[in-house]
């Protein structure tokens, strides 16, 4: 095989494979990068101004490498003929029908970029799984490369999972905690390790590439995201607490945090974690250990999704309760729609659940999101996996471009992401448009909270009694 590379593609132009590939791209001006997408759409706003995912400084880097050493395309077949190492970045949501629904992690899509691999490649190649998959999945893209080898192929198939967070792409591929990859304990499987470990090491320290055997590095990945969701429902569930007693989860929070052995990182109370990856990969953990026959473990990993309901479910009953029980007809504005800060991501954005417990009960909501379009909140709001009426929430929902706009005339405020300009807006502006009392609900602990008092909101937040 290969111990350094040319020519590496890469299946799948998503929130990973795009920044991903972009940076190796720029890091690696020798090695020719081709990231590929069956979705035309997808590719065009690739190669346009106007990239299909938004992450701060992607755009400049981009440019910089593009029709250089960095191509997007879609044709894939060709783009695979020619590589020396593939990535395969394709998505994997959670199975939505058959066995495993809600649970397993749907791997169609890997399937069909390893059976096209095999289809067409005619040289040896070494496949690199980078999407998200349950333990054992690359055994799988193994069996079926390996079924379908035409003479004098051979392939490698290593486990590279990806770390990084979304609106922070760019910074987190530059300077990853560090980089995992997992390989066949072979000659030959050690040799693939080396060719990916040579990429990474023009720009990431060797000490910061861990290897080691495919199953470790496929689990590896299910419990860092497992233990992150972890930390959140703990400190949500802690929240719960604090609203009851007096506490405050900020204060808890900073207090266990500074235990060096607990860390002060990802502890912040919030409206419920969302993205694409942390339900749907505990929810993968969860069905792998029942299929182990180990069902104390998924019940245990189970509780973590629970919560992260749990918390949706009682901020929005809280903002129901304050408004004298009654949300019907009420003008709220919403603030915030992405599923976290920086990005426009709204991929199981806890405002969609918010939202849709607040239109059930008849509420009017007002959405403003900076980066989030009008088409995508609609078609979140409409999904028919979660609603039953598309018609009715379409006369309830309303998006605004402003702010300001958003708020006039309402009865409350409801702060679903952290967007840093949510903290700066003049407040006692808003005040004045709204009726009174007019409420706030801080979903996200992002606000003065004094300051607003004091203007004259009634103010709700996660996780303290004001
Ligand atoms: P995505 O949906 O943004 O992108 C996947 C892309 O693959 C889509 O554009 C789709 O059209 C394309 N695709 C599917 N099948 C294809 C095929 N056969 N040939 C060519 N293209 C094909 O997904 P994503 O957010 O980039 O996630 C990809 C994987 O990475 C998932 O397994 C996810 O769990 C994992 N992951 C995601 C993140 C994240 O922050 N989003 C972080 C770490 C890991
Ligand atoms: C997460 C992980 O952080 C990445 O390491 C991982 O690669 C990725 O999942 C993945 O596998 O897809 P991401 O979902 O992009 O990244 O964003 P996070 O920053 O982890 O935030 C996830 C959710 O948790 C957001 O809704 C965020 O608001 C929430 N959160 C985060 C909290 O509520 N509290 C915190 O303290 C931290």
């Amino acid at each position: 095989l290969y111990m350094t590379l040319s020519r590496i593609c890469c299946i799948g132009a998503g929130y990973v494979g795009g920044p991903t590939c972009t940076i190796i791209a720029d890091k690696c001006p020798d090695v020719t990068v081709t990231v590929t997408d069956l979705s035309q759409d997808r590719i065009n706003q690739w190669n346009s101004d106007d990239l299909p995912i938004y992450e701060p400084g992607l755009d400049e880097i981009v440019r910089r490498r593009r029709n250089k050493n960095l191509f997007f395309s879609t044709d894939v077949k060709k783009a695979v003929i020619e590589a020396e190492l593939i990535f395969i970045c394709v998505n994997t949501p959670t199975k939505n029908y058959g066995l495993g629904k809600g649970r397993a992690a749907d791997l169609k899509y890997v399937e069909a970029a390893a059976r096209m691999i095999a289809e067409v490649a005619n040289q040896s190649k070494i496949v690199v799984e980078k999407s998200t998959v349950p333990v054992k999945a690359a055994e799988s893209i193994s069996n079926i490369l390996k079924a379908n080898q035409r003479r004098g192929v051979q392939y490698q198939v290593l486990s590279n999972p990806e770390f990084l967070a979304e609106g922070t792409a760019v910074n987190d591929l530059l300077n990853p905690d560090r980089v995992l990859i997992g390989g066949e304990q072979t000659k030959e499987g050690r040799e693939a390790v080396e060719s990916l470990c040579w990429i990474y090491s023009h720009w990431v320290p060797r000490e910061n590439i861990i290897t080691m055997n495919t199953w470790s590095s496929e689990l590896s990945k299910l419990a860092a995201n497992a233990f992150l969701a972890q930390r959140i429902s703990s400190i949500n569930a802690m929240s719960a607490i604090c609203e009851m007693t007096g506490a405050d989860v900020t204060e808890v929070a900073h207090a266990v945090g500074t235990d060096t052995r607990i860390g002060n990182k990802f502890l912040k109370a919030s409206v419920g974690f969302g993205g694409s990856c942390f339900q749907k990969d505990v929810l993968n953990m969860v069905y792998l250990c029942e299929c182990l026959n180990l069902p104390e473990v998924a019940a245990y990993w189970q509780q973590v999704i629970n919560i992260n309901e749990y918390q949706k479910r009682r901020f929005a009953n809280r903002i129901i309760e304050s408004l004298f029980n009654t949300v019907t007809n009420k003008k709220l504005a919403v603030f915030g729609f992405s599923f976290k800060k920086d990005t426009g991501d709204t991929r199981e954005s806890a405002a969609i659940y918010v939202c849709k417990y607040l239109t059930d009960e008849g509420a009017n909501l007002r959405i403003y999101d900076p980066k989030v379009t009008d088409k995508k909140i609609f078609s979140e709001l409409t999904n028919p996996l979660m609603c039953e009426d598309p018609e009715r929430v379409k006369e309830l929902v309303t998006t605004y471009p402003d702010p300001y706009e958003a708020a006039n005339g309402t009865h409350a405020l409801v702060i679903c992401t952290e967007w840093d300009q949510f903290t700066t807006l003049d407040y006692s502006r808003i005040y004045q448009k709204m009726l009174k009392p007019a409420f706030i609900f801080d979903g996200r602990l992002i606000l003065d909270h004094e300051a607003l008092m004091k203007i004259g909101f009634q103010v709700v937040t996660i996780g303290k009694k004001l």
